[in-house]
């Protein structure tokens, strides 16, 4: 596996004519398993087209400020989704006003809002790359922490040869796999790590069934991260409509709670981790309807029985396994989950609260606060999925190192 999989990589092109080696680039990333997002200045649009692109990326290409009229790209937004902005080919112009702090367009806004690594691969003709003002600007963007890609020595566009040939796909892949093997902390490596996600649905009869608003989110963003960071996973989820994003993933697709009760127990054993995200319905149909039922009544009445308690169940069985539960509340939050902690034998709890601003159901983001075995409480901001998976990842270590 490279060590780009997984990562989230914006790709900054601006207008020299070694934009279009970047067709053949975003391929290899794509195919490296990364998600990449093109943003492009308006002058490299006449190099290469933004639809071949967005059709190697498999995502909408920016070019401007406003997406469509009276719609604004986020270019902070953008900024933080990323792991690492790579700006390639890097104009003589494009690195000059990085150098300077000017953002004349998206890519540039995108640039100065970066928190994420960012690496640049000038590109431009020989007289230009040895002037002292490029070279002053390659390095006042060295001393800013930005990570220069080397040019190559070779046949320029001008038919001039010498340096100033952005470097080859493959290096710049190189560069990126080495930059993220380097850093990555793969403090899960050899450790189980079993989650759930998604919601239940419990058969009424052959066409209908009993569900809920989840959609998996927050538990595929775990099994990203854990898989991200060395874990063998086993996503065992619900039917959702997500992909994972790093091929290493073990998905196990189940329909209702007893499906998933099945397949939590048949891993259990060798876990080291089991991290319940899914909003796995309480009760399911007494009786499934083996035809479909016709409409002949006023009333219909749907009796109900419970469904086993997939980490309860769990719980009381545990040896070695660290255990995690979510709690979604709406009432005396934290009393609730300090009883389900303790009732299903958890180590960890990551409560939800519905009061919350941006937590819950179909939402990028979450606002969680972990309660641990002994009801210590730790609140946490408000953060995308993405990083509350991080944090959940990283608050499991803390106490697991225990
Ligand atoms: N859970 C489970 N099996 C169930 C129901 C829930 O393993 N049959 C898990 C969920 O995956 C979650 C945790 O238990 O990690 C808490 O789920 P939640 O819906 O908040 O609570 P419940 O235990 O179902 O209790 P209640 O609905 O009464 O609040």
């Amino acid at each position: 596996m490279q060590n780009v999989s997984g990562k989230k990589i914006i790709l900054g092109i601006s207008g020299g004519i070694a934009a279009y080696k970047t067709a053949s680039f975003v391929r290899l990333l794509i195919k490296a398993g990364a998600q990449v997002q093109v943003i492009m200045s308006p002058a490299s649009c006449a190099f290469i087209t933004p639809l071949t692109l967005a059709t190697l990326s498999k995502r909408p290409v920016y070019t401007e400020f406003e997406k469509s009229f009276g719609e604004w790209t986020n270019h902070v937004d953008l900024a933080l989704w990323a792991d690492a902005m790579i700006i390639a080919p890097a104009t003589a112009n494009t690195l000059a006003k990085m150098a300077n702090g000017l953002c004349d367009n998206l890519l540039l806004a995108t640039y100065l809002s970066a928190k994420c690594p960012v690496f640049f691969a000038p590109a431009m003709d020989l007289d230009m790359f040895i002037h002292p003002s490029t070279k002053s600007n390659i390095q006042k963007l060295v001393s800013y922490g930005n990570i220069e890609i080397e040019t190559a020595f070779g046949e320029l566009a001008s038919g001039l040869i010498g340096q100033g040939r952005m470097a080859e796909p493959e290096f710049m892949l190189n560069v990126l796999n080495e930059y993220f093997s380097k850093n990555s902390s793969n403090d899960l490596k050899g450790k189980q790590v079993v989650i759930t996600a998604g919601p239940t649905y419990e058969p009424i009869d052959p066409v209908r069934f009993i569900g809920n608003h989840s959609t998996g989110k927050m538990g595929f963003d775990i099994a990203n991260e854990a898989a991200n960071r060395g874990a063998n996973v086993v996503l065992i989820t619900g039917p959702t409509s997500l992909k994972t994003n790093n091929s290493q993933i073990k998905v196990q697709k189940i329909l209702s709670a007893n499906d998933m009760y099945q397949a939590c127990h048949d891993v259990f054993e060798s876990a080291d981790i089991v991290i319940g995200a899914a909003a796995i319905a309480d009760y399911r149909p007494k009786t499934v309807a083996t035809q479909k039922i016709k409409k002949n009544d006023e009333e219909f009445t749907i009796v109900l029985e419970k469904n086993p308690d997939i980490l309860a169940s769990l719980g009381a069985i545990k040896t070695h396994q660290f255990l995690v539960g979510f709690a979604l509340e709406t009432e005396n939050e934290i009393e609730y989950a300090k009883s389900k902690l303790k009732k299903k034998n958890l180590d960890l709890i990551v409560l939800n609260s519905l009061n919350d601003k941006g937590a819950g159901f179909g939402k990028p983001t979450n606002k969680v606060t972990f309660i641990d075995k002994d009801f210590n409480i730790f609140p946490q901001e408000l953060k995308s999925k993405e990083d509350v998976a991080k944090d959940i990842i990283d608050q499991i270590l803390k106490n697991y190192a225990k």
